[in-house]
């Protein structure tokens, strides 16, 4: 087994890959699609809710100061006013006059005009671009069934200020007091400027976000646990640590409410991005709310009396943007028997599918014996079960899809009741008792696991 490409995949290849394969797909593509929007597919959905399955687990199962929550996506229009999304949730926005484009001014290096052969925005004389004038990057609806006597609602930008809006009702029902923290997962929508990219940056997108409420004179130190935390979450789940950075944000670029971020940035194609923003947020969010709705959001310690409003830290990330770190870090290419496989190293956790089962041939018994094991493994994992074509173009299918074993029924099989676990990496294949098949994958599955791309 020789190892193909040993670099960096390009994003060409991941979107093939997952066109091909049923993981990605771009959306209403009857209609000639719209600009960076995207239909998750059959291995997507699973893909992701394991990615969103292991930040659950991370958040809540493993701790016991993390509580959930799952709010509404059109919120009270006040929560805007005061988080400052309405006032400053904007990009600086250039429009062409002559091919009808838009542009963020900040990023118009970078941008491509849409003229061919494709110019910079302002590289020719015939471009002719307005001046920056502020976009606000939320997406405007009304309430009510005349449009016109309706009221202006909007479409959350982040899953934070649900949180936010819940925090004293959780300090009444939770039983919990700083240090916790509220966790969401959910869609949150921006009309984004500068779109492409893939997944990485859509108009519709999921975002994970925890706010985690401390004493503030315990800020700084809860500030450095998340950092961690979040660093280790990515790489226990098999990022490799030399393909991501903790970045810590400049005093200009800091957010208005945050005293100190960081990002986690992934080496994608497209460079060192950010896939999760780590912030201390202060207690401007509370606060904010605080005088907008007229309501007390403080702590108030029953046996001392002592009140306080919470500062808050808070670990934002991507659902998207971690799949895709995740798909990026995993894809890689080696030549077996002189054929080039593509083949998702995921890690095992987070594989769409976990097992597949394949008789050798479609006849024979086999297929039926096949058909008992993928029943009774099903029950505990998520299972494929695939009879058609020759047993290695089978392979190769479940290795694109980042399947991490399979289980071949053979003539043997139907004697003794063995089959072989064949594995996805190291492809050994191993001779076992159908009876033991679920618990040997079982442990398999939670054994620690390191990228096999590390090693070449
Ligand atoms: N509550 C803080 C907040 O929303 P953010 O850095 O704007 O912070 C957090 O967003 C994460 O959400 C980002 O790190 C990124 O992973 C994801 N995200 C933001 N905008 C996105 C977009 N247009 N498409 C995909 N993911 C996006």
């Amino acid at each position: 087994m020789a190892p193909v490409s040993d670099g960096l995949v390009t994003m060409e290849k991941i979107v093939s890959l997952c066109k091909r394969r049923g993981f990605v797909l771009p959306s209403s593509e009857i209609y000639g699609g719209l600009g960076s929007s995207y239909d998750y597919a059959h291995y997507g959905v699973l893909l992701k809710n394991n990615v969103k399955g292991q930040w659950w687990r991370a958040m809540l199962q493993e701790r016991d100061d993390v509580v959930a929550l799952d709010s509404a996506i059109i919120q009270h229009p006040r929560t805007w006013e005061a988080s400052g999304h309405l006032a400053g949730f904007t990009d600086p926005l250039v429009d062409c006059r002559t091919c009808k484009l838009r542009f963020r001014a900040d990023l118009i290096d970078q941008a491509q005009c849409g003229r061919k052969p494709s110019k910079h925005p302002g590289e020719t004389p015939d471009c002719d671009l307005t001046g920056a004038r502020d976009f606000n990057l939320m997406f405007e609806t009304t309430i009510g069934p005349v449009s016109e006597e309706g009221s202006t609602v909007y479409l959350r930008p982040e899953t934070a200020q649900g949180i936010f809006l819940n925090f004293k009702s959780y300090l009444q029902f939770s039983r919990k007091k700083p240090p916790f923290g509220i966790a969401q997962i959910g869609k949150s929508f921006r009309n984004e400027i500068t779109t492409g990219n893939f997944i990485f940056r859509m108009r519709e997108f999921e975002q994970m976000e925890m706010e985690f409420f401390v004493p503030p004179d315990q800020a700084e130190m809860w500030f450095g646990h998340w950092l961690e935390q979040r660093m280790n979450w990515y790489t226990t789940l098999g990022l490799r640590p030399d393909h991501l950075r903790l970045r810590a944000h400049d005093q200009d670029e800091l957010s208005h409410y945050s005293s100190a971020t960081s990002d986690v940035e992934y080496l994608f194609p497209i460079g060192w991005s950010e896939v999760e923003g780590i912030a201390n947020r202060g207690d401007f969010d509370l606060t904010m709310h605080a005088k907008f709705s007229g309501q007390k959001l403080e702590y108030v310690d029953t046996a001392s009396g002592e009140r306080y409003i919470p500062h808050v830290i808070e670990p934002a990330a991507g659902a998207d943007r971690a799949l895709l770190a995740f798909l990026v870090d995993a894809y890689d290419e080696d030549e077996i028997e002189g054929e080039v496989r593509t083949v998702l190293r995921l890690h095992p956790l987070i594989a769409p599918v976990k097992v597949a089962v394949l008789p050798l041939v479609r006849k024979d018994g086999q297929p039926e014996l096949a058909s008992e094991v993928y029943r009774d493994l099903r029950e505990r994992f998520q299972t494929e079960y695939d009879e058609g074509g020759a047993i290695g173009r089978r392979y190769r299918r479940q290795d694109e899809i980042g399947t991490p074993w399979a289980v071949t029924i053979d003539h043997q099989s139907l004697e003794d009741r063995t089959v072989t676990l064949r594995d996805r990496d190291s492809l050994a294949q191993e001779r076992i008792a159908i009876g033991e098949l679920g618990e040997e994958i079982e442990r398999r599955l939670r054994a620690p696991w390191r990228s096999p791309k590390l090693e070449t």
